[in-house]
């Protein structure tokens, strides 16, 4: 499968593309592994419509074919009351998350090019982050520290340019 001259980001993940400022953004591949669409509680849509499904375990590109792969997977592994969650942002499977997100890693780091730049997110409600960073055998630059005390943004910029360059 090729890749638009014109899409050097992939988000392998992006359910409803919720934290992106523009969800149409031309320089972004939009993936997830499934494709739906359903009603919320309150009469509006909810739409997972990635550009192509994907499954982040085995990506469908040759190596190095990306210059940035922003990462967001499911972070739940006990749905139970949070079933609703699970829908909007899916869930991880209880019995083999941890190799899930071991293959995650490595494939997003494979369909980078070198010096490419990966942006993590994780949410530790259910399990902490230095355990998702020893499932990655890359070493991570820098991050919130202080993700519960600081009213703290990080924001991410992409120079404009040509993919030859
Ligand atoms: C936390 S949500 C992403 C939210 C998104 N960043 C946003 O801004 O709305 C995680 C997504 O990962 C997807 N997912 C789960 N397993 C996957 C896999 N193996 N490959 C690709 N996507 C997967 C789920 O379907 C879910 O839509």
């Amino acid at each position: 499968m090729s890749v638009n001259a014109y899409q050097p980001v992939l988000d392998p993940a992006s359910s409803g593309r919720m934290f992106w400022f523009d969800k149409h953004d031309t320089r972004v591949l939009f993936g997830d592994i499934r494709d739906e669409s359903w009603e919320l509680c309150d009469g509006r849509r909810f739409d997972v419509k990635p550009d192509m499904e994907m499954d982040y375990r085995d990506l469908p590109f040759p190596d190095g074919t990306f210059r940035m792969v922003v990462l967001d997977p499911p972070h739940l592994r006990h749905v139970g009351e949070n079933a609703y969650m699970a829908k909007k942002y899916g869930a991880l499977d209880p019995e083999t998350w941890q190799e899930d997100l071991r293959l995650m890693f490595r494939e997003c780091f494979r369909v980078l090019k070198p010096y490419g730049v990966l942006i993590f997110k994780w949410n530790e409600v259910q399990i902490p982050l230095s355990k998702i960073l020893k499932l990655c055998e890359e070493k991570p630059l820098f991050g919130n520290k202080q993700p519960k005390q600081t009213g703290t943004h990080w924001i991410v910029f992409m120079k404009a340019g040509t993919e030859e360059q």
